[in-house]
């Protein structure tokens, strides 16, 4: 009784003082104590106090500086990464960053510069990043040369830039990157691609310039990492202007807003005369596609046609013998035969994901693909009442196969069995109609990630999961159990190499105590989103070391027996439950003080019941549980009471005994 009243005063008194305390000026978010902060939309006009002079990494956009001076930033002499996004900066002045000698990223994009100082950039001894992206350059000439020399990528995007020609001396020699994309360059002269020369493994983007013409033999023996031509009109100028060049990928994708017109083969031609590995030209329509159309392609080694319309591709496609990833997606085939693998006979790598109408897989479409590792038919309105043997003929080195996001599949026993090397299985959000009571996985012996949240399982069904011998990672997210319970015989159970197991989100209500008595290596377990309470953490005693995530479930008390499997546990995420902050879950909340250092999400770990304490962070809540002074004082007056009443009774019954005597 007396603890009990104690404990009651001492929670009213805590709830009295623990009015949240909201700070009436904005503050920077710290990311990372004494060097990363946030201090983006403040309105700020200067570099606040309370940021630290060792502050490293800051993000300091969306303010209000008009004009940088050395006086500044002078005070954050350790920057190395400094974020000036639309600041509304016009002005930066001579030596504004002169004492800034680690820095190393500078990001002006979005200010309406007037004018930068010769010396502005003067100071850091290695500016390896500079961003000035919609400042309303117009002319190369307007940046400043100094102290660039170690610059490796300038991005000049979205300006009003017209010409490439660098001043003299700027120097570009160790440019990786440059970003010219949406300005309005229209032309390459022979003597401005020229400079690029003293680059090497350049990544060069011209994307959304529409350039209209290159002088012939401009990039002549030039060597490129990547170019990119995205939105140009006349795709023939690019490839003839490229002649005699090299490029690892080059990139010729069109836009959902350019209006461009459908390409013909015939302007491929000028690809013969470009050394290039990877050719990108998502969202083109090519109106005369025929085996001609593939003439110069004959070198690549990747090719995405992403969104081109297709309804085929045609057969007598020849030469392709180089072709290791090919990209379909978002294109409009019927059936997987209209791809025409045959042509593609050394791919290892293919995408057909995002498919516009259903995509009827065939049988043995693939089948001469032999080196196939890596197929992705996700998103693409597939079903199969009998999958998957007979739509993956021949497909004996397929490493990852990505099913998701598709129509109902039914899968007898052994359903993977043309491809026993899969290391990557994902069937999420598919429906998985399993026939008959064998494992449609037996064969999969080297299987390691399995995902199939979403798919309306039969977790009933004991030996579903059989035979996944080396499986690491299994996902069952959303999917429902049996009176939403994990008995001691359940799906699991065969699958002793599992590290870490996903059941978020399956409507779990309870787990017996044995139910992952055979996972002996899990290393990550995620219960969140289930309603689960405290006991089923039993389940878990035999593991050590794991990441255990129980986030918004019911748990209410952690009964102390379960205090033990807690801590031998290395991070515990229990945030959003209804926790009991009364005198019965005291251990609980004296060890998870005791042990903050444990738990991620403690922000919101917060105490549900009493209703007093509605809201208070776990590790806010102070109880006391045991007797104190003022439990002894009522105990006190108690007894003293209880005391005089027992007197007085005696008192009475003795008077009243003599008088009947
Ligand atoms: C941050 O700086 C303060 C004062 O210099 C120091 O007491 C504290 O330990 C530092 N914190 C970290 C995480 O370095
Ligand atoms: C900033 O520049 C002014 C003159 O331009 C100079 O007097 C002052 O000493 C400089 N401040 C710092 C911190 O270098
Ligand atoms: C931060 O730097 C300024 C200027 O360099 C200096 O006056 C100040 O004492 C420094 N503060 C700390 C805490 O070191
Ligand atoms: C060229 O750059 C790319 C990335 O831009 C990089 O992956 C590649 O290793 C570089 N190659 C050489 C030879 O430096
Ligand atoms: C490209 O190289 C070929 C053969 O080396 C040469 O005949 C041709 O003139 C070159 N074209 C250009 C534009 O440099
Ligand atoms: C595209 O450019 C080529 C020259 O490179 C020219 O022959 C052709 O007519 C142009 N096509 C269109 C539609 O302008
Ligand atoms: C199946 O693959 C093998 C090599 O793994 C190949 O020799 C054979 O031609 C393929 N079968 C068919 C029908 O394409
Ligand atoms: C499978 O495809 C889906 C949708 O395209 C994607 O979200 C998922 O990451 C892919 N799975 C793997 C293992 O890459
Ligand atoms: C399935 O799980 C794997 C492994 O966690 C993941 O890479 C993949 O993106 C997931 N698929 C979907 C559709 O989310
Ligand atoms: C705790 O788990 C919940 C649910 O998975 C997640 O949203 C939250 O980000 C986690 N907390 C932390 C700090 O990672």
């Amino acid at each position: 009784m007396a603890p009990r009243a104690s404990c009651f005063l001492l929670a009213m008194m805590f709830s009295a003082s623990c009015k949240p305390i909201i700070s009436s000026d904005q503050m920077c978010t710290e990311k990372e104590a004494n060097n990363t902060y946030n201090c983006e939309n403040l309105g700020l006009t200067e570099v606040p106090d309370t940021l630290p002079n060792t502050t490293e990494f800051l993000e300091f956009g969306f303010n209000f500086l008009p004009a940088i001076e050395n006086t500044t930033f002078s005070r954050l002499v350790d920057l190395i990464f400094l974020d000036l996004t639309r600041c509304q900066i016009n002005w930066v002045h001579e030596d504004s960053f002169q004492n800034h000698h680690q820095l190393n990223t500078i990001v002006l994009t979005g200010n309406p510069l007037i004018f930068m100082a010769e010396t502005s950039l003067n100071g850091p001894k290695s500016l390896k990043h500079l961003f000035l992206t919609q400042t309303g350059i117009s002319n190369l000439e307007f940046i400043p040369v100094h102290n660039l020399e170690n610059l490796e990528s300038l991005h000049l995007g979205s300006n009003h830039i017209s010409s490439i020609k660098f001043p003299e001396n700027f120097p570009i020699q160790n440019l990786k990157v440059l970003d010219f994309q949406n300005n309005a360059i229209h032309y390459l002269a022979s003597e401005d691609v020229q400079a690029l020369e003293q680059t090497t493994n350049l990544s060069l983007n011209f994307n959304g310039n529409d350039i209209k013409g290159i002088e012939p033999g401009a990039f002549r023996s030039k060597i490129f990492q990547s170019l990119q031509f995205g939105g140009t009109l006349n795709l023939s100028v690019v490839l003839k202007g490229l002649q005699n060049s090299t490029t690892q990928s080059l990139w010729l994708g069109s836009y959902d807003d350019t209006d461009d017109q459908d390409l013909t083969s015939a302007m491929f031609d000028g690809l013969c005369e470009i050394s290039v590995e990877s050719v990108n030209l998502q969202k083109h329509t090519i109106s005369d596609i025929s085996p001609a159309t593939f003439r110069c392609f004959t070198q690549l080694q990747e090719l995405d046609l992403t969104a081109n319309h297709l309804n085929e591709l045609p057969s007598g496609i020849e030469g392709m013998k180089t072709l290791k990833k090919l990209v379909l997606n978002v294109n409009s085939f019927d059936q997987l035969c209209q791809i025409s693998a045959a042509s593609f006979p050394s791919l290892t790598d293919l995408s057909i994901k995002g498919n516009m109408r259903k995509l009827d897989l065939g049988a043995g479409c693939l089948e001469k693909l032999e080196n196939l590792q890596k197929l992705d038919l996700s998103h693409s309105d597939i079903e199969a009442s009998d999958c998957c043997n007979l739509q993956l003929k021949n497909l004996s080195h397929l490493r990852y196969l990505n099913l998701s996001y598709n129509e109902p599949l039914g899968l007898q026993s052994q359903a993977f069995k043309e491809c026993p090397q899969l290391e990557g299985l994902d069937l999420a959000f598919t429906h998985l109609q399993v026939r008959g009571p064998q494992s449609p996985f037996q064969n999969l012996h080297v299987l390691q990630v399995l995902n199939l949240s979403h798919c309306l399982l039969d977790t009933g069904n004991q030996h579903f999961l059989t035979g996944l011998v080396d499986l690491r990672l299994l996902n069952l997210q959303g999917n429902h159990f049996q009176d939403g319970s994990i008995s001691k015989t359940n799906l699991l159970q065969t699958l002793s190499s599992l590290e870490i197991l996903i059941l978020s989100s399956c409507g779990l209500l309870s787990i017996d105590k044995q139910a992952f008595q055979n996972l002996r290596k899990m290393s990550h377990v995620d219960l969140s989103y289930n309603s689960l309470t405290g006991n089923s953490m039993d389940a878990l005693s035999h593991l050590q070391g794991i990441y255990l995530n129980m986030a918004a479930n019911n748990i209410r008390i952690v009964p102390s027996h379960l205090l033990p499997t807690l801590s031998q546990q290395s991070t515990i995420n229990l945030s959003h439950n209804p926790l009991d902050c009364t005198c019965s879950n005291i251990h609980f909340i004296t060890w998870y003080k005791e042990n903050l250092q444990k738990f991620e999400g403690s922000e919101n770990t917060e105490c549900a019941n009493p209703p007093s304490l509605k809201g208070v962070k776990l590790s806010d809540v102070k109880l006391s549980c045991g007797i104190t002074a003022m439990g002894i004082f009522f105990l006190v007056v108690f007894l003293f009471l209880v005391a005089i009443l027992l007197i007085f009774s005696v008192k009475f019954l003795l008077r009243w005994k003599y008088q009947h005597i």
